[in-house]
């Protein structure tokens, strides 16, 4: 994710965008760069580093201009550097670009115009696109930006300028977000709306596949067949520090709300020509008799759903690690296992050094990783991105949904070339993931239900998670996210380990949050909910199961009345190796409201850290 800032108008561009970029900051924060028009050639400044290098850059420089764009980066291609900063140019200095988002078919387009003579500068997908603007340019940016929407494949939202049209800057976009403001001394486009909200409060909301044309005095929008389509201007009426979470209470809910576009996207990097697919593609899975997977906290979790899928796939064992205990535990590794790391930001220190315990071994390593360019993702020997963007809140939502899809066609693809699978097989489970995105969507629009759930739990004083098997597995995470963000005491178990013990904390109208979605094992998860019913527990069944809905009215008399101990949250079907992704939906946003209700601090619970780079 990275966000973008133009501007057009009767004021110098510099300052305004440099304010723009403030408010976008959220979106990524690897590098910061400005483009503006200059007399007869383009002025750039850009860095890596944070908006307050730019600003330190910037005072050495004495840029002003009518017309410019901007940007601050969350790298996906390419490690964060100065070269590979936005704004890029075309070789020939003619066409400047920012860009959000990734070009799928960047390296085909590249090759392409490698061949014809013309030399890149980074290692970006986005320099594609200001060298194919140039490559194209006819004396018509409108022509070209149309030209340019039918060769690129995958998500983009862009601000585009030509040094032989003084006058006109240009946003179009595809899958990602451009808001157009509209103010008396000039015309915007940015990512988000609060980038230009010090300026206007009136906004177009730019939709896919158009285009927008911005001069100081007037704003046009073109379809793709250059005919002009008309808008509605809509006026803001959000105060700036909501709408720096999107609109959103916390940054946890509205990292929520976007997991559908992150699961998609986290797929999409799977595709043929995807990054991640051609990493996998150079793994040599006959190398390797065992897997281990290793990470702290939600990535640990993640590692235990990964055992389910891969033993169940793959039919090779696997053993999760806590990567705090693996660093000093003399691990049976060697050349012939391949030892998984899953780290959102890269950084955390236990992780960090379980991989070089690993690598010390001889061990094959890969990692799963979210921040680009991250210690361990240089370190590792194979790196799969999840494509979640920046996670701000310190409980992990997103990063984790795409943890759990990089597992799932990680361990597909192994399966594969093991022959575990055949290829009718495999499509039908590539097809399940990618009805993922839909799935959770789906969840997302009825949340009134664990909303009103969540604030009868408010008072809890301790609630325990059970399911069996791979529901077990996600059971811990949703015992880890409410205990993180609502401080509740909370326990994880493994249905059947209830009576050994754990069954003597159960006291009347104690939670048990009951994880459901295994077929073969639901009359057994079902009667351990039973028998923590009967001892005064309330159960909170999660399920997609077809036969919850009829349990419901199955236990307490025995009469076929609903029974208030029980309550269901119902998720859509799905493929049970996978359904821990519609769980931790519903998990998520239980832990999220019970947190809400009591007024915490959600974004920055107490004594935590996002990144832990300490022991
Ligand atoms: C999850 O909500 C936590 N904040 C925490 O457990 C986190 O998953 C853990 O610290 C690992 O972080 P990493 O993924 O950045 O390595």
């Amino acid at each position: 994710m990275c966000g973008i800032i133009g501007y057009v108008g009767d004021r110098n561009a510099v300052p305004i965008i440099v304010e723009g970029l403030k408010k976008l900051e959220y979106r990524g924060y690897d590098s910061a760069g400005i483009a503006v028009y200059g007399a007869d050639s383009f002025d750039i400044v850009k860095c890596k580093g944070r908006l307050s290098e730019l600003e330190k850059q910037l005072a050495g420089h004495s840029l002003a201009s009518h017309m410019g764009i901007g940007h601050t980066r969350w790298a996906t291609h390419g490690e964060p550097s100065d070269v590979n900063s936005h704004p890029h140019v075309g070789s020939q200095n003619k066409i400047v670009v920012v860009h959000n988002g990734i070009i799928e078919n960047y390296q085909q387009l590249k090759e392409r115009l490698e061949h014809r003579g013309i030399e890149f500068a980074s290692q970006t997908d986005s320099e594609v696109i200001a060298q194919l603007a140039e490559y194209y340019y006819n004396g018509d940016l409108l022509d070209t930006v149309i030209h340019l929407s039918t060769a690129l494949e995958g998500s983009y939202a862009c601000g585009i300028m030509c040094l032989d049209e003084p006058d006109t800057l240009i946003a179009f976009r595809k899958d990602n977000p451009l808001i157009i403001g509209v103010s008396e001394h000039g015309q915007f486009i940015a990512s988000d709306v609060p980038a230009v909200l010090t300026d206007t409060d009136k906004v177009y909301y730019l939709d896919d596949k158009e285009i927008a044309m911005l001069r100081k005095d007037s704003v046009q929008f073109f379809n793709l067949d250059k005919e002009p389509i008309e808008k509605t201007l809509e006026t803001i009426t959000w105060s700036f520090d909501s709408a720096e979470k999107g609109g959103y209470p916390h940054f946890m809910l509205k990292e929520i709300m976007e997991q559908p576009k992150v699961v998609r996207d986290t797929v999409q990097s799977f595709a043929d020509d995807g990054e991640n697919a051609r990493i996998i593609e150079k793994l040599d899975i006959a190398n390797f008799d065992k897997v281990v997977i290793a990470g702290c906290g939600s990535a640990y979790n993640a590692g235990v759903v990964a055992k389910y899928v891969f033993e169940q796939l793959c039919r090779m064992s696997v053993e999760v690690e806590l990567a705090s205990e693996f660093r000093y535990k003399d691990a049976i590794v060697d050349e012939k296992t391949l030892v998984i790391l899953i780290s959102q930001s890269g950084e955390t220190a236990d992780t960090i050094a379980a991989l070089r315990e690993a690598k010390s071994k001889g061990a094959a390593t890969l990692a799963i990783v979210n921040v680009v360019g991250s210690t361990i993702a240089k370190e590792v020997d194979f790196c799969l991105y999840t494509i979640a963007g920046p996670e701000i809140a310190v409980a992990t939502t997103k990063a984790f949904s795409a943890q759990l899809i990089v597992l799932y066609l990680l361990a597909l693809e192994l399966a594969t070339k093991r022959e575990n699978v055949t290829d009718e097989v495999r499509q039908s489970l590539r097809d399940d993931i990618a009805a993922l995105p839909d799935k959770i969507a789906e969840i997302l629009e009825h949340i009134g239900a664990i909303q009103k759930y969540a604030s009868e739990s408010v008072g809890s004083k301790s609630i325990f998670f059970i399911g069996r098997n791979i529901d077990y597995a996600i059971a811990l995470e949703g015992s880890l996210k409410l205990k993180e963000i609502s401080y509740i005491h909370s326990e994880a178990y493994a249905g059947g380990e209830l009576k050994h013990g754990t069954m003597a904390l159960i006291e009347e109208d104690t939670l048990v949050v009951t994880i459901a979605n295994c077929a073969s094992l639901y009359r057994k998860i079902m009667s351990n909910a039973e028998q923590v019913i009967s001892r005064g527990a309330k159960v909170l069944l999660i399920s997609n199961n077809p036969e919850a809905k009829k349990s419901v009215g199955e236990f307490g008399d025995g009469s076929s009345e609903p029974d208030d101990r029980l309550s269901l949250i119902s998720l859509p079907e799905i493929n049970e190796l996978f359904s821990p992704s519609l769980s931790i939906i519903a998990l998520q946003l239980f832990s999220y409201y019970v947190a809400a209700n009591k007024g915490l601090d959600i974004d920055k619970p107490r004594n935590l850290a996002k990144s832990v780079t300490v022991e």
